[in-house]
């Protein structure tokens, strides 16, 4: 290749990126995985990021503060591609080794365009807390809540609208959802407008009430809160106490709303998809094995447009297969290394008549691989004998999560 050949595909390169690196959001959660033989902590970083393109982009995780430790393996691989709307999600799981648990960090991925939005936000920031103190309750390390989340949602004006964004955790805390605060957790606020309202529960309700339509940039930080006051310890013996009011993790939930113009009806089942069963409930606790498929099916209705597409957030390697309209099978075989964790699956039915999109609601359920005893070193609650009251509290909880 001659050098003016490579630096015009130099160009096309630098080029195709910066209109193709649209933002559309991201995740993260982390799950410590334990001591490894030398003494150095396991903790497992899972992240998604989205972008309007139909080339999936990768990036890279800088350490802000404190000691990260050392990054042993990254596997970056697609989850999903919105093939109508030319978004690509990605799903990076990240092994870092740290030295000890002294010290707390902060990782960043931030980069430069959000898609337009209505609200004016333009530069992107992800910004995750970890903090791998032992928990005096538990007696292992805080793990953070398990979300995920559809990258571009979409909801007629006059609709209202519940997203209910995933937010389990498998110690049981609380999880509360505030807006990101400049300039650490986004480098400018969402400011939504009034149509939106946050709860602390991690519902973004719309309200339905505005003819503003447009693409609104979502940034969200999720914690969580211990039910009851415990303290961390750390390798230097030094301790820390958390009461109901202090975070243990930050993460980042960062998402497109698009509001389309007004559809003649809102009712479910009609233009916006409904979810029919054996579709599982919001909030489902689903049990899987390593090696072994599970199959979960859902299935969508609409009379006045065409069930057209699944949009699946999930662990990278679910897959999606449509026989009959409208009906999907998702099916993911997790494996051994994945077993003892708990993973969110998040999906949207879409709809499209002409040129119209609608989407159903945002249906999310989280799948528990077995075997935890291999990792967590607590006792499972329902074979020991509730013999230390304090030890409550690391329940799982069985049927509503939300
Ligand atoms: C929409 O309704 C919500 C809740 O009632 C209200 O807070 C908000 O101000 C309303 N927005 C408009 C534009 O009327
Ligand atoms: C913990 O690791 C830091 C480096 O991140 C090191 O300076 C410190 O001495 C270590 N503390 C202990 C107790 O090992
Ligand atoms: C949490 O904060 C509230 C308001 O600041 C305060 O009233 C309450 O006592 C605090 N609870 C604890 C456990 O510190
Ligand atoms: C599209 O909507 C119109 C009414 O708005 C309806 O008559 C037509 O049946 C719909 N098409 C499909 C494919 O559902
Ligand atoms: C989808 O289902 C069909 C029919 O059951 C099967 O032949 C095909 O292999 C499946 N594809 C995938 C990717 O699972
Ligand atoms: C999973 O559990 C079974 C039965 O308790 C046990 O035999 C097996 O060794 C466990 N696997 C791991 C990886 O711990
Ligand atoms: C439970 O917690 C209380 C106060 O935090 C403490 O006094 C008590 O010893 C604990 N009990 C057990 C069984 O750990
Ligand atoms: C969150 O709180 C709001 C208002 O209190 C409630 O309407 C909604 O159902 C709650 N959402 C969940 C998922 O619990």
């Amino acid at each position: 290749m001659s050098p003016s050949q490579s630096s015009l595909l130099l160009l096309l390169l630098m080029v195709s990126c910066s209109w193709a690196s649209h933002f559309l959001g991201g995740t993260m959660t982390f799950n410590p995985r334990g001591t490894n033989p030398d003494g150095t902590y396991r903790v497992d970083l899972r992240y998604k990021t989205a972008f309007h393109s139909t080339v999936c982009l990768t990036d890279t995780w800088s350490c802000i503060s404190g000691d990260c430790g050392n990054e042993i393996s990254l596997v970056v691989n697609t989850v999903d591609q919105g093939i109508s709307e030319d978004w690509c999600q990605t799903e990076g799981v990240m092994t870092r080794h740290v030295s000890n648990n002294t010290q707390t960090f902060d990782l960043l991925l931030d980069g430069g365009n959000w898609i337009n939005n209505v609200n004016s936000v333009s530069a992107w920031r992800l910004w995750t807390h970890v903090d791998l103190g032992v928990r005096s309750d538990t007696k292992t390390i805080n793990r953070s809540p398990q979300t995920t989340v559809v990258p571009l949602m979409r909801v007629p004006a006059n609709c209202p609208r519940d997203f209910n964004l995933l937010s389990f955790d498998p110690d049981g805390d609380e999880v509360r959802c505030r807006y990101a605060v400049p300039t650490d957790e986004c480098v400018t606020s969402s400011d939504l407008p009034n149509d939106f309202t946050l709860q602390e529960n991690c519902t973004l309700s719309f309200w339905g009430n505005s003819s503003t339509t447009g693409t609104y940039a979502v940034q969200i930080v999720m914690e969580d809160f211990p039910t009851q006051t415990i303290s961390l310890s750390y390798t230097d013996g030094s301790q820390s106490i958390r009461t109901s009011n202090n975070t243990l993790c930050k993460l980042p939930v960062q998402f497109a709303v698009r509001v389309d113009p007004p559809v003649t009806s809102c009712m479910e089942g009609l233009y916006l998809p409904m979810f029919l069963s054996p579709t599982p409930a919001q909030g489902a606790l689903l049990y899987a094995s390593a090696d072994q498929p599970l199959e979960i099916t859902v299935r969508a209705q609409a009379t006045q447009s065409t069930v057209s597409e699944l949009l699946v957030s999930g662990p990278s390697s679910i897959t999606e297969n449509t026989t009959v309209p409208g009906e999907y099978l998702l099916r993911w075989t997790p494996t051994e290394d994945e077993e003892g964790g708990y993973y969110p699956v998040c999906f949207i039915a879409q709809g499209v008549n002409d040129s119209s999109m609608y989407h159903s609601e945002l249906r999310c359920l989280i799948v528990r691989v077995g075997n935890t005893s291999a990792i967590r070193t607590t006792e499972e609650p329902t074979t020991s004998p509730p013999l230390a009251i304090n030890l409550t509290t690391t329940e799982e909880p069985t049927t509503s999560l939300l």
